[in-house]
């Protein structure tokens, strides 16, 4: 009785072809569960006569591992194309495809690139320096006198004290040009820019940091008259043919005679409006001729070369550009604001 059981069922297994997952599925439950026919033999096998036991024993264990067997197989089988034709299943290839999402460039990245690309075109090299500074390339050098307010804690980001070298985060690009010439021999003819530090509050119209790009020319025979040219042809370039300069005298402790550049208001044409409080001016860049003791500083022999020098704020340029009026929003990674640069993607 048993053994023809066993035999039926081992016909059926042997037989047994799935179509599907459920098929092997079902197949598990017909045969190895806790009720199943393999569970069910063996309780017969219990109440078989003690004389047939061993034969029948023997056939009942190598069903047991056929059925065993059999299922391990097909489960193996089954489960990895369970998993690709559900991925197939998934991607429904009508679909229009997902396309690139591309960034922009940050709108002073893009006017610092449109800077240096117009003083290229003047044989300008970019040179760089590090934005934790010590005192002499910050303020000494620069001819700062002892008393000066920006060698004050109250507009300085000083890092450590140390005797007669304090360490501080840069206040300007302008000690970029004293490690050029530093380190150098004239002529130099270099634009550097880079972020700076001074300890503001922040509001609309200050930050702890912002960027600028220093420029220097030394050789000889520099004039005032260099100075001007060069930079009304950058202000043409970069703000149209129709824009005014006009420089007003000024005070840097590094250049002398000093002046403070202002262009015809971008945004009003010079009518007067907010941006240039109704004057039709406005103030983009400190520049001057570069003062003698700088370079017997830097250890160059101020009766054989003279220089200019400039600096200016990109945020300022970038505003003008852009009408941008808070500060704060070139530090906040605000997408809404930035995405509005997206077509400029040069
Ligand atoms: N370093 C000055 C500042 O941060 C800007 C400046 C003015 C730079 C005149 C110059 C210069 O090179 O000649 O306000």
């Amino acid at each position: 009785m048993l053994q023809e059981k066993i035999q039926q069922y081992s016909e059926e297994i042997e037989r047994f072809v799935p179509q599907s997952y459920n098929d092997v599925e079902a197949f598990r439950l017909k045969f190895l569960v806790a009720k199943g026919v393999v569970r069910t033999l063996f309780e017969e096998f219990k109440s078989v006569s003690p004389d047939q036991k061993r034969s029948l024993g023997k056939v009942l264990n190598e069903f047991k591992q056929a059925a065993e067997q059999k299922y391990q197989h097909l489960h193996e089988q089954f489960a990895s194309n369970k998993q690709t034709s559900k991925k197939k299943a998934e991607a429904d290839l009508t679909l229009p495809g997902e396309g690139f999402v591309f960034g922009s460039r940050h709108p002073l990245s893009l006017v610092r690139k449109e800077i240096v690309e117009i003083f290229k075109k003047l044989g300008f090299i970019v040179a760089e320096g590090p934005e934790i500074e010590d005192d002499w390339h910050n303020f000494t050098a620069l001819n700062f006198p002892p008393e000066h307010p920006a060698r004050d804690m109250q507009d300085t980001f000083f890092i450590k004290k140390q005797q007669g070298n304090d360490i501080a985060l840069r206040t300007h690009t302008s000690s970029v040009q004293v490690r050029m010439m530093e380190n150098g021999e004239p002529p130099f003819r270099a634009i550097m820019p880079g972020r700076v530090y001074r300890n503001e509050a922040i509001s609309a119209r200050a930050h702890c940091f912002f960027h600028q790009v220093e420029g220097l020319y030394v050789d000889k025979d520099v004039s005032f008259a260099d100075l001007k040219q060069t930079l009304y042809y950058f202000v043409q370039e970069l703000f149209g043919e129709d824009t005014k300069v006009r420089f007003r005298p000024s005070y840097f402790p590094f250049t002398e005679p000093s002046a403070e550049m202002d262009i015809s208001c971008t945004i009003c044409k010079g009518k007067g409006c907010a941006m240039c409080k109704g004057t039709g001016w406005v103030e983009i860049l400190g520049c001057g001729m570069v003062d003698p003791n700088v370079l017997e500083n830097c250890g160059i022999d101020s009766s054989t070369y003279s220089g200019f020098a400039f600096g200016m704020g990109i945020e300022r340029i970038t505003n003008l550009k852009y009408e941008i009026r808070d500060l704060r929003l070139f530090s906040e990674n605000d997408v809404r604001f930035l995405s509005q640069f997206e077509t400029e993607l040069i």
